[in-house]
């Protein structure tokens, strides 16, 4: 059975990103995959103050949802991302869960924990169009995905632009994500 953490990144109810990564996860629902999903805006995390606690072992100062998140990060065999895309980059709360893996990026560097290898998936939603409006967000999905030995395939990265004009997804993009979750549920 696969273990699945999914995070969505949006605040909103009828989120066009969360709507992708629902369609992704039917799959793994229906062949009866662990999943956990966790929205960062309803959780209490605090932001890494860079205090170098995590450096020499795995010990963070904060004692908040995070502690959590590490271990079903830990466990996970596929972890998926969904965000809508706010300045270019990621809204606050889930850039913050981010940064807190640094934790998992000295484990790492250490070497001291084996985490398990795992594979990433990421969608994402913009407002307008203009040159390389996806560029920063791969960026970090592709750093934090490597930080925590998770293989990321960019070619299966479902980017929508535009989405503004829209008042809803194409059935065709749905389809998209329904046939990525179909191809690694199975
Ligand atoms: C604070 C904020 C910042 C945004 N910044 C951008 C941006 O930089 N580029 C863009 O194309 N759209 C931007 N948007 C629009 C959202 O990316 C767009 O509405 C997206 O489809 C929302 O996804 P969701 O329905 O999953 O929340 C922004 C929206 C908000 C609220």
């Amino acid at each position: 059975m696969l273990n699945l953490l999914a995070i969505t990144g949006s605040p909103r109810k009828n989120s066009y990103s969360t709507k992708l990564h629902n369609e992704f996860l039917d799959p793994f629902i229906k062949n009866g995959s662990r999943i956990d999903i966790i929205n960062p805006y309803d959780i209490n995390i605090k932001p890494c103050t860079a205090c170098g606690s995590c450096k020499d072992e795995s010990n963070c100062i904060f004692d908040d949802s995070m502690t959590e998140i590490y271990k079903l990060i830990r466990d996970a065999d596929i972890i998926s991302i969904s965000s809508p895309l706010y300045f270019s980059s990621f809204p606050g709360p889930l850039k913050t869960l981010i940064d807190r893996c640094q934790l998992l990026w000295e484990e790492n560097r250490r070497n001291s924990i084996k985490i398990k290898e795992r594979r990433g998936f990421f969608f994402c939603t913009a407002g307008s169009d203009y040159n390389d409006i996806f560029l920063s967000v791969l960026t970090v999905v592709k750093h934090f995905y490597n930080s925590i030995n998770t293989s990321f395939n960019s070619d299966e990265t479902i980017l929508v632009k535009d989405c503004d004009l829209k008042d809803q997804i194409s059935p065709e993009i749905l389809e998209k994500c329904r046939i990525l979750g179909t191809k690694y549920s199975d």
